[in-house]
């Protein structure tokens, strides 16, 4: 196996159909959509812009208009980016239409990748059981703005690590640079994940955002992954 690793979404990587991909935006994007997904939302569009994701509801009537700025749900919208407003009573059998600030800058990225999963730290390890036997993988991670997120990048490093051990080759620097940011247990993901600097933004803006973090830092909570 054959792993890559984008620090921030690379619009010039491979996109063919022989990769499979991994979306990483632990806070809160990809995490959120991992519960989703979890109870029986059927199918995830993203969209970058506000008014992309409107159009696209317009196509589809039925899908849900999901999605948030500054981390707080967009004027309008039917759900924000809470783990918490992902119920099963409200997204079993629909469709997302998802416009998040970075986790859908993400998601697009890896179009045309074939599987592309939603990579979180609650599903890392049923996440490594899915990638296994994959020819090659693309890690990519939103960052922020177009900028670093470190949990973004530990995930990368804990799944890069724990593909490595399972024979995966390393390819390019950033996949060298985010191995050793691998936190070494559920402890050390907590308190990296916490640290944050988008955690502690997150948390600023008050009791049910600092709940959100909480479960985004939680280590295998979940024994399945899901595709986006
Ligand atoms: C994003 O996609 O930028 C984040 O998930 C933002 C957020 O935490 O809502």
């Amino acid at each position: 196996m054959r792993v890559r690793v984008e620090l921030t979404p690379d619009p010039g990587a491979p996109r063919a159909r022989d990769w499979a991909g991994v979306a990483i935006d632990v806070l809160r994007a990809t995490t959120t959509l991992t519960f989703a997904r979890l109870h029986g939302a059927r199918r995830v569009i993203p969209a970058v812009t506000i008014d992309e994701a409107r159009a696209l509801r317009r196509r589809e009537p039925d899908a849900l208009l999901c999605g948030e700025r500054d981390g707080r749900r967009i004027e309008g919208f039917d759900l924000g980016n809470s783990p918490a407003e992902y119920r099963q009573e409200r997204v079993e059998g629909r469709t997302l239409v998802f416009a998040s600030t970075n986790g859908s800058v993400a998601l697009r990225a890896l179009a045309g990748c074939r599987p592309c999963w939603l990579g979180a730290f609650v599903s890392a390890t049923a996440l490594v059981e899915a990638l296994c036997g994959r020819p090659r993988v693309r890690l990519v991670c939103a960052g922020k703005l177009g900028g670093f997120a470190l949990e973004d990048a530990a995930l990368a490093g804990w799944l890069a690590l724990r593909l490595e051990e399972r024979g995966a080759r390393l390819e390019g620097s950033a996949a060298r640079f985010v191995r050793p940011l691998a936190p070494r247990d559920a402890g050390e993901v907590r308190a990296l994940v916490q640290g944050a600097e988008h955690g502690r933004y997150l948390r600023g803006l008050g009791p049910e955002y600092a709940a959100d973090v909480e479960v985004c830092a939680g280590l295998d909570t979940l024994d399945r992954a899901f595709e986006a």
